[in-house]
């Protein structure tokens, strides 16, 4: 009888344990002006069977919710943060001793991400020169607290630290101006056993070149293949692996270890920003690492971080205002779409809201039906939407409203922002509060959630990504 109990109980951590698709991990940024409450958020990551996820800082909110839940952790530092550690090993130490070591009984850190994107063309060169320096230190400090064979660092680099000088992945090389600090952080990483970490984003290829063949962003065929030395790339994503382990290889390191440190798809703000596509994307990812069939180059198990759990409106949209809209989840922890996270696509795994969400009281701030003179509220609309998150506006977005609409949803938008303060719900007396929900259709007019935390750090500046490889391999097709 108990050796039956037993089996049972083994067999059903089996199958707890093997519906999520192999290697999944998910990112958690927090630059929202309303956080979840990070406990919960831990618990959704327990429901779903997530057990990888990647910060962009090491807050102790976070590594507090994330102690004991055995979840494999990779910790942040932020860009700003590098010419410091660079600088000084002590304030290197002090980091590793506050941020890492003084976790390790409860929180499993695996990773040090030292920096995010560091080598981004659009930083212009600022984080170039601290980046290997502070990578050393961080790791010395991992090393001499005795963490070095638990704990390692790494630097999450965005995908334009490649290109390809004809198109094709075989000719893929790392870009001139960043090489040789390349080559150094590549040999540091090989003596210390790290994996390289690369942020990919299809998305962005369709974003940047109107010509990009759609097809080629996704998984599931239906645009011509890239012929390169007798293998057919069928997606933008194998190529582009592919063309960073052709980089690799170029300089010695074929062999070293690839994470996908992000890869995702945006929901709103822009026309290929949208509910559809996105559900498109992820299935074939997740179909992929369901399949273990990697890429080309390299088969098998694929490691990759989805990007990201949530919406965060307070993401700068220089890149373009789908920025905010990474998110699986709603801001308020709903899923946007069904997922299927085992991969299989047999709806074993499918992705879990986070639980007992608080919210603001049912009331919405909308312009009063009774102005008819819409001249006067282009002012009131632009000040509201400065102040807040208008970014689902707009033709080709979820909320195409008329001008009355627009006016309505910037108000509202102002008023969530500021927690509902009756105060912020005026502009001139022409805004009323209303407890009639305006929401129409795929337009959601949000009600806020009780804010949990203070803003803090997400990535940023990704839309910058890639731009030179997805420019020449569109130009081939
Ligand atoms: C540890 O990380 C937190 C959150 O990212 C940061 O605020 C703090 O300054 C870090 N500690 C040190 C010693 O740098
Ligand atoms: C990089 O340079 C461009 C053009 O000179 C400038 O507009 C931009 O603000 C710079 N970015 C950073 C992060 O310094
Ligand atoms: C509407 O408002 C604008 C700006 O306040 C004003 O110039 C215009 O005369 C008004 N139109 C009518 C029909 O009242």
């Amino acid at each position: 009888m108990a050796r039956a109990v037993f089996l049972v109980w083994v067999l059903s951590v089996i199958l707890a344990t093997t519906n999520l698709a192999q290697g999944l991990g998910v990112n958690w940024g927090a630059m929202a002006s309303h956080q979840l409450p990070p406990k919960n958020v831990v618990q959704m990551l327990k429901d779903n069977g997530i057990k990888k996820v990647k910060l962009f800082d090491a807050e102790p909110s976070t590594l507090n919710a994330l102690a004991g839940s055995g979840i494999q952790v990779m910790v942040g530092i932020p860009n700003e943060k590098l010419e410091k550690l660079a600088d000084s090993y002590s304030e290197a130490q002090q980091w590793v001793k506050e941020n890492v070591t003084k976790w390790l009984g409860s929180v499993s850190i695996s990773y040090v991400a030292v920096g995010n994107e560091p080598y981004l063309t659009s930083y212009n060169g600022s984080y170039v020169k601290t980046t290997y320096p502070a990578l050393k230190n961080i790791l010395k400090a991992i090393r001499e607290s005795g963490a070095g064979d638990k704990v390692k660092a790494t630097v999450p680099f965005n995908a334009d630290v490649y290109e390809s000088s004809s198109s094709k992945p075989s000719d893929g090389r790392f870009r001139k101006d960043i090489k040789n600090n390349m080559v150094e952080i590549l040999r540091h990483l090989r003596d210390n056993k790290s994996p390289f970490v690369v942020n990919i984003y299809p998305f962005l290829s369709l974003y940047q070149s109107p010509d990009f063949p759609k097809e080629f962003a996704f998984f599931e065929g239906g645009s011509k293949p890239v012929s390169d030395n007798n293998i057919e790339y069928k997606n933008v994503f194998d190529a582009n692996c592919d063309t960073l382990i052709n980089a690799l290889k170029k300089e010695g390191f074929g062999n070293m270890e690839i994470i996908i440190g992000e890869a995702g798809w945006p929901t709103d703000g822009d026309k290929n920003a949208n509910i559809k596509n996105a559900k498109k994307f992820y299935d074939g990812l997740l179909k992929k690492l369901g399949k273990e069939e990697g890429t080309p180059l390299r088969k098998g198990k694929l490691e990759v971080y989805l990007f990201g759990l949530f919406d965060e409106d307070q993401k700068s949209i220089a890149p373009g205002d789908f920025e905010r809209h990474w998110g699986i989840f709603r801001y308020d922890g709903q899923p946007k779409f069904p997922m299927d996270l085992s991969g299989k696509g047999n709806g074993d795994q499918m992705l879990k809201a986070v639980k007992g969400v608080e919210f603001l009281e049912k009331q919405w701030c909308v312009l009063n039906s009774d102005v008819k003179n819409m001249s006067q509220t282009d002012a009131e609309l632009n000040y509201a939407c400065a102040g807040s998150d208008c970014t689902s506006l707009g033709t080709g977005r979820s909320c195409d409203l008329d001008q009355h609409g627009k006016v309505s949803y910037a108000f509202n938008s102002y008023f969530q922002t500021r927690d509902q303060d009756v105060r912020t719900c005026n502009f001139n007396g022409m805004a009323t509060i209303t407890k009639n929900n305006p929401s129409v259709g795929d337009c959601l007019f949000p009600v806020q959630i009780v804010n949990t935390g203070a803003p803090r750090h997400g990535a940023v500046g990704v839309a910058y990504a890639f731009s030179i490889f997805v420019g020449l391999l569109w130009m081939m097709i």
